[in-house]
């Protein structure tokens, strides 16, 4: 790609990859027909109707795009290490198969780009719902006569945590309460499918989720939240390449903190009929500010490399903070500092010094949100910027290449 001046026009936003998968697995809790709607056409979703299939449940495309899974009465209820190798979410299918059938063979998830992720939390929290786990050949056997409800405090309100909980919660004996519980709106849009399956979920979006278990499930026809990353990435490439875009689709409640970090930078966000509207006008630079990551309603951790990447023709000094994953989650600064960003590590934070313009490089994108974060980059970095690597961004990113290309951006998919 290579800079092509301002960004204008609409993009329609995806559904989230993030709530997506795991309304996949929770497929798993009911037998029948369900039909999931804006299911994003991504690799990750691929790989997770690859380990539904292997299990032996049935997943298409409808013509309209919706996508029907049908579960039948026959289930393997196992995880194979050649598909939870390539996505560390296929854990989430542990809690529905021990809740339905009362037994599960996973394959443990090994570390990826950035970091060892434990499961250390979600088979803690299973425990207590009366779930037992031996491990031998990198297999987790998993077994349960019966989940009993009980009250679960999470260490740390670890998304997939609380997914895996609320996913084996639903069919258990009784209340269980999740404490500390993850508040993404993608927890929230979990408990909602449940719901409407039948489930007594309340709380979810809070830090507190209160499920009352019963006996039997029914399958669901839901419509998946906007991805609110999807949208986080043209904000930042507006913010960047500047321009005036809509973003059809997307949330603004799902994405205060950001928006209010964007004002801050120069970034002019607001919420519209259709979804949000954002623009930075004329050749201004944008205004360095400092960032922490959190859990929601923090500043995602996955928004971070896109702010990494905006702050780095800043003007001004940004001290960025992770406070989510562990401090190696920065692969993609040596790959900016190679596009001539000014950015210093130590341990989890990046003090990032606005230059006043990136230079094209070839660059290696080193996992989904770090890679579009540098096809970003590359919209305003003088020259030409080849991302390789980019079946990193096609795991979360509907054709990324191409909606940007009818913003005007001057990128294509070699
Ligand atoms: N953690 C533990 N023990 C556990 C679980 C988590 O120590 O049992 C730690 C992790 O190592 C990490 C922190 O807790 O330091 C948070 O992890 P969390 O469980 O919340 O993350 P996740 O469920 O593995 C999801 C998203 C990520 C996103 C994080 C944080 C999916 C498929 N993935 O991961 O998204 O960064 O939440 O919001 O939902 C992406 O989309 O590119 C992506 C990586």
């Amino acid at each position: 790609m290579r800079p092509a001046g301002e960004l204008e026009g609409t993009v329609t936003v995806q559904g989230a990859k993030n709530s997506a998968l795991k309304l996949m697995a929770a497929t798993l809790l009911a037998e029948g027909e369900y039909l999931l709607r804006r299911v994003p056409r991504i690799n990750d979703v691929e790989i997770m109707a690859e380990l539904l299939t292997s299990m032996g449940v049935a997943v298409h495309r409808a013509a309209d795009g919706t996508l029907v899974v049908r579960r039948g009465a026959d289930c393997l209820p196992e995880a194979p290490y050649e598909l939870v190798e390539r996505m560390r979410a296929s854990i989430v299918v542990l809690g529905p198969l021990l809740a339905r059938f009362g037994r599960a063979r996973v394959a443990m998830p090994g570390g990826d780009n950035f970091g060892s992720r434990p499961i250390d939390m979600h088979l803690r929290g299973l425990e207590a719902l009366g779930a037992s786990f031996s491990f031998s050949h990198g297999i987790i056997d998993a077994r349960a006569d019966l989940l009993r409800g009980t009250k679960v405090v999470l260490d740390f309100p670890s998304v997939g945590a609380t997914e895996n909980l609320l996913l084996a919660a639903v069919l258990a004996k009784g209340t269980t309460v999740i404490d500390n519980a993850a508040r993404e709106p993608e927890i929230a849009d979990l408990a909602a499918f449940l719901n409407s399956m039948g489930a007594t979920v309340g709380g979810a979006g809070s830090a507190t989720i209160v499920v009352e278990g019963v006996e039997e499930l029914t399958p669901a026809d839901h419509e998946v939240i906007p991805d609110r990353i999807e949208a986080a990435t043209y904000l930042a490439a507006v913010g960047m390449a500047g321009g005036e875009i809509v973003l059809a689709g997307a949330r603004a409640d799902h994405m205060d903190m950001l928006i209010h970090k964007l004002g801050a930078m120069g970034v002019r966000v607001s919420e519209t009929s259709e979804g949000l509207w954002a623009a930075r006008p004329g050749r201004r630079r944008l205004t360095a500010v400092d960032i922490a990551t959190l859990p929601y309603p923090g500043v995602a951790t996955d928004y971070k490399p896109l702010l990494v990447t905006m702050l780095s023709t800043a003007d001004g000094v940004g001290v960025v903070t992770e406070n989510v994953f562990a401090a190696n989650r920065y692969a993609y600064v040596a790959e900016l500092q190679r596009m001539g960003a000014d950015i210093s590590l130590a341990s989890h934070h990046a003090v990032v010094r606005g230059v006043a313009r990136l230079s094209g490089a070839p660059v290696k994108a080193p996992d989904i949100r770090a890679g579009a974060a540098l096809v970003v980059a590359g919209l305003v970095a003088e020259g030409e910027t080849v991302v390789s690597g980019a079946h990193h961004i096609d795991r979360g990113y509907e054709d990324m290449a191409g909606k940007l290309a009818a913003l005007g951006a001057d990128v294509r998919r070699a």
